[in-house]
């Protein structure tokens, strides 16, 4: 009999990047118990110690059965092969466990009686949109296989949602910003690292791509207000997640960087040309949806808070170049971990 006061719910990937952000979040509501499942695949890489969670689990999610399942009432579903660049490393581990793994999960969990789960997708799915602004309903161009497994989980998962089991999809925005386990391939999180570690910024394109960007601990901050959020309002429902004013350009990230640390150099290394990306996102559904929602951090105040870390931390050039901050290399290691 499931506990009605507090209720039990599981974070896959817990000891990503997102996930500490999440279950801090949980844990200090008091409304949860807080179930955490992770590969651990980049355990070792967090510079901080995670938060404490009620329980962990150190497994693949594909491998939870009905039993462990049956104690869950919520899902938010965060495990996965995590970018665009790790896709391509082995474009068939990103299908298996992000697309065919993700349904055949949220099967089981329907199965077992869990009631909502919400599905982290990506706004990298607008891939290279032809016009600016795009909404849930535009044409999407998924360009790599990350973006094609989100898609595929989008439609797969739709099908599987009824009113006994609330799905959602939140296509959220490129993520930034300080977490206990810390990532440096995302724009701006690279641009402010090289900065520190380098006094460089390094531009991989021509600066003009679109990217909508979010804090790292606002998209934990949405997940929990989908999770609150009653059902009729969020089943089946695609969402992006990040606001309007948060749409940058490259080149303007590289220019804030260079507002943070003025002695920075900017340099062009023109080593992104296979990688055409670029988007700008509309995000008035999720503002209508939650009109009360606040971002806790806009791109600059992000940044600075980041960019201190950084330097307490004495982040340096072998940080930069290590393997430690960088999925892609730590994952080329673990590989043979992942079925
Ligand atoms: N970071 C972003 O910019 C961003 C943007 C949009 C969406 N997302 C999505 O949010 C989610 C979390 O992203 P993140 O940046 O925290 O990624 P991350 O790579 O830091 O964390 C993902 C976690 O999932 C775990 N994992 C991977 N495969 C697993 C499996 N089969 N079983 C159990 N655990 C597994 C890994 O060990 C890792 O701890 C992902 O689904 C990602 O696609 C991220």
């Amino acid at each position: 009999m499931k506990n009605m006061k507090r209720k039990n719910i599981l974070v896959t990937g817990h000891l990503g990047y997102i996930g500490p952000h999440m279950v801090e979040i949980l844990t200090s509501s008091k409304d949860y118990n807080v179930y955490g499942c992770d590969l651990g695949l980049f355990k070792e890489n967090a510079w901080e110690d995670f938060p404490p969670i009620d329980n962990e689990i150190i497994c693949d999610f594909r491998d939870l059965d009905k039993e462990y399942l049956e104690n869950i009432d919520e899902v938010i579903h965060l495990a996965a092969i995590s970018n665009d660049p790790m896709g391509d490393l082995d474009e068939n581990i990103t299908m298996r466990i992000n697309a065919e793994g993700t349904t055949e999960f949220a099967k089981k969990c329907k199965d077992a009686g869990v009631k909502k789960f919400l599905m982290s997708s990506s706004c990298s799915i607008y891939g290279k949109s032809e016009k600016l602004d795009m909404v849930e309903s535009d044409e999407t161009e998924p360009l790599t296989a990350y973006a094609k497994s989100k898609i595929y989980v989008e439609e797969s998962l739709m099908d599987i949602a009824d009113d006994n089991f609330c799905v959602s999809f939140l296509r959220n925005s490129t993520a930034y910003g300080y977490s206990k386990n810390l990532r440096i391939d995302l724009v701006v999180n690279n641009f402010l690292a090289c900065a520190v570690a380098l006094g460089e910024i390094r531009i991989m394109s021509d600066g003009s791509p679109w990217r909508p960007l979010i804090h790292c601990r606002d998209i934990a901050n949405a997940l929990f207000e989908f999770l609150k959020a009653d059902n009729s309002k969020i089943n089946k429902q695609i969402i992006n997640v990040g606001h309007n004013s948060q749409n940058f350009q490259v080149k303007e990230v590289a220019e804030l960087t260079k507002e943070i640390f003025q002695d920075v150099s900017i340099c062009f290394t023109g080593e992104a040309v296979t990688d055409s990306r670029d988007y700008r996102v509309n995000f008035d559904k999720f503002t209508s949806l939650f009109p009360n929602f606040k971002f806790q951090y806009n791109l600059k105040s992000g940044m600075k808070e980041l960019s201190e870390k950084l330097m307490d931390y004495e982040f340096d050039s072998d940080d930069f170049n290590g393997d430690q901050f960088i999925r892609l290399k730590t994952l080329k290691k673990n590989i043979s971990k992942i079925k």
